[in-house]
């Protein structure tokens, strides 16, 4: 690909250089480090006059730090006369407060955007929303890809039969469908209520899962409450064996210690939108790679071509 520069901070360089790969060009050399009191510091060491540039920088924990990495690295782009700068976020933080649900709340989803848009962003590429209106928050154009068909890959090559594809809530129903409707298996929402951001509670099980092998489909797996009360829940009506397939693990707090111990999950599978720490390693965590997903957009980006073709199975 001519004239084009890919950049990324600390967030995750494993993914910037799998897109590079199979994009069969070198990451740009670009310094990110700290100033001696904490502050980021960043020097851009390839010329980018008029190159087409793409940032790649999922905004996962250690949030703010990603976060404003990102942004300073867009600055650094524009007042180096790049041609075009694209903010590829695989993972978009800050994404959970997206509406005034209770008096005295931020739109932090928003105020995020609007700070990608000061420092100078021309384009988002990012992949599973938390919630689909986030695109809205931006007044330039974003391309929204899904991981669907990436995660699906291992319940079709791992031969998983008999399935039956569980929303953990109401909100996921249209991705669950989805991925049903691609795995050739029926349909079950969880019916749950959350005690605390933390704590949940499942309320009932909609649908028929008795018997059957269970796949729940979130777009996130944080401190692992939620998935492992409908691990429970699903164990209790008769499920046979129970999966998980998770667009973005964040797996905070005490999430990796649920998981280990959550025996009923048989395989949790997950993105590497968000770089999982060696210590964090389980036998029943499997990782599957966006890189080509992405890669592939980026390179239909630059030649102006249409990238619905990497989306049709969510309509
Ligand atoms: C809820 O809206 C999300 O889709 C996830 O189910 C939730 O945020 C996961 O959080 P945790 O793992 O902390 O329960």
């Amino acid at each position: 690909m001519k004239d084009v520069s890919i950049f990324t901070g600390n967030a995750n360089i494993a993914l910037a250089d799998g897109i590079c790969k199979h994009l069969n060009i070198d990451l740009a050399d670009v310094l990110v480090t700290r100033f001696s009191e904490g502050e980021i510091r960043v020097k851009i060491e390839d010329n980018v006059r008029g190159k087409d540039v793409f940032i790649i920088q999922p905004t996962c924990p250690p949030s703010n730090d990603n976060l404003m990495e990102l942004l300073i690295l867009i600055d650094a782009a524009r007042r180096a006369s790049a041609k075009r700068i694209t903010a590829v976020l695989p993972y978009y933080g800050y994404a959970r407060q997206d509406r005034k649900d209770q008096p005295r709340v931020p739109i932090t989803a928003k105020l995020v955007a609007n700070l990608i848009l000061a420092s100078g962003a021309q384009r988002v590429l990012t992949m599973d929303l938390h919630a689909s209106q986030i695109q809205g928050f931006f007044d330039i154009p974003v391309d929204h890809l899904y991981c669907i068909n990436v995660l699906c890959d291992y319940f079709i090559q791992n031969e998983i039969k008999d399935v039956v594809v569980v929303s953990p809530d109401v909100g996921g129903t249209k991705m669950a469908r989805a991925y049903a409707k691609k795995l050739g298996a029926g349909l079950a929402i969880v019916d749950k209520r959350r005690i605390t951001p933390e704590k949940i509670e499942v309320m009932h099980i909609l649908g028929d899962v008795r018997g059957k092998n269970a796949v729940i489909v979130d777009d996130i797996i944080a401190t692992g409450g939620s998935m492992v009360e409908a691990v429970g829940a699903l164990k209790k009506q008769g499920v046979k064996d129970v999966y998980a397939s998770v667009s973005h693990g964040i797996l905070s707090g005490n999430a990796i210690s649920r998981i280990r111990h959550c025996e009923a999950l048989k395989q949790l599978v997950i993105t590497d939108s968000i770089p999982l720490d060696e210590s964090k390693r389980l036998d029943n965590i499997t990782v599957v790679s966006v890189a080509s997903l992405l890669a592939e957009a980026i390179r239909r980006i630059h030649n102006e071509e249409s990238i619905s073709c990497l989306f049709d199975e969510t309509r």
